[in-house]
């Protein structure tokens, strides 16, 4: 094996190594297998297709926990499982207490029969050996707004990766949490470290003048990084830096239920989609994320360094406007 190589998978190794390791401590007490099957949560129909975002609820998920009305919301996110970790069932009943609730998400606007509870998972010792998920409560927009700034607290004082030593501050979102659109993006620069919020350099600005030509502000999309801590020297983030931190961008997926995905650039596209194919092939298509529908297109960064893409970039943005239902504004945009 080349150096290069065995150096990568001893990082992807270390990389797994500290986000199984964060699970566990999180309570975890399974992995949900890629591709599997997996258990609608309660209240949504049996028979979807697709895995959708609102359907998968991340075993890591301390934070629905701490959000649910069981565990007040000042429970440290990352508390230690309890020696005796709540079954599925004792997990399960705040979401039936959220079924009547006056907000209907609308990823579960289609009214189902309810289902039955999924099997418990009695046997805790099991840990990441039994691809049944837990689930959290399907949560309120004012719950998973809770859930976000809990998240973000955690990722304030986050030290899972090196990345943590030479940050100002994380930079966790900037946007609505109830937007249909979720922008993601590689990690913050100087600029973002500096202010606290992402997309608000060269890039950033770049990238509101591609909202504006779509007919939309920041109040239509939520947008976030792979890493929520600046990396040196503007490199991307290490796999092993992505792997730690990206449970934070899976949760805030989760807790947005987005309709659409853009994956601006390389990065984001390798975490999302763990496809190795290069850039050129990969935008400007459909993929998909946990059921939802991901736009691969060119990093804003890259778009000020190559000007000619950014038709490519218009192009699939366009793309992103039909599938949300939304007017196709005719012509270039001149930004
Ligand atoms: N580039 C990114 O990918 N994210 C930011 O937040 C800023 C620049
Ligand atoms: N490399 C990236 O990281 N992003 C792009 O958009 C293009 C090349």
């Amino acid at each position: 094996m080349a150096d290069g190589d065995r150096d990568e998978l001893a990082a992807l190794i270390r990389g797994w190594t500290v986000h199984f390791d964060w699970a566990r401590e999180s309570g975890a007490t399974s992995l949900r297998r890629r591709g599997a099957p997996s258990l609608p949560p309660i209240g949504q129909s049996a028979n979807a297709s697709t895995v959708s975002v609102a359907a998968v609820r991340d075993e890591t998920a301390p934070l629905q926990r701490a959000a649910s009305p069981a565990t007040p919301p000042t429970a440290p996110v990352s508390a230690p499982a309890p020696s005796a970790p709540k079954s599925v069932a004792a997990q399960a009943a705040p979401v039936a207490a959220t079924v009547g609730a006056p907000e209907v998400d609308r990823v579960r606007a289609t009214p189902s029969p309810p289902t039955a509870a999924p099997p418990s998972s009695s046997d805790a010792t099991a840990l990441f050996s039994d691809p049944k998920p837990i689930w959290g409560p399907v949560t309120t927009s004012e719950e998973r707004k809770k859930s976000l700034a809990l998240i973000e607290d955690e990722a304030r004082a986050c030290r899972r990766c090196r990345l943590c030593d030479g940050r100002t501050q994380s930079v966790f979102a900037r946007g609505n949490h109830d937007a249909e659109l979720f922008f993601v993006g590689e990690a913050p620069g100087a600029d973002e470290d500096r202010i606290g919020k992402p997309f608000v350099g060269a890039a950033g600005k770049l990238l509101d003048r591609i909202l504006a030509a779509m007919r939309m502000t920041e109040d239509d999309v939520y947008i976030a990084n792979v890493a929520k801590c600046r990396p040196p020297n503007n490199r991307p983030p290490e796999p092993d830096e992505s792997m730690a931190c990206g449970p934070f961008l899976e949760r805030q997926i989760e807790l947005v239920r987005p309709r659409v995905i853009v994956s601006w650039g390389r990065t984001p596209t390798s975490f999302l989609l763990k496809k190795s194919e290069s850039m050129s092939r990969l935008r400007g298509r459909w993929h998909e994320y946990m059921g939802v529908p991901v736009l691969v297109t060119w990093h804003p960064a890259y778009l000020l360094r190559n000007p000619d893409a950014k038709r490519d970039t218009w192009a699939d943005m366009k793309l992103v406007l039909e599938k949300l239902g939304r007017p196709v504004p005719a012509g270039r945009s001149d930004g």
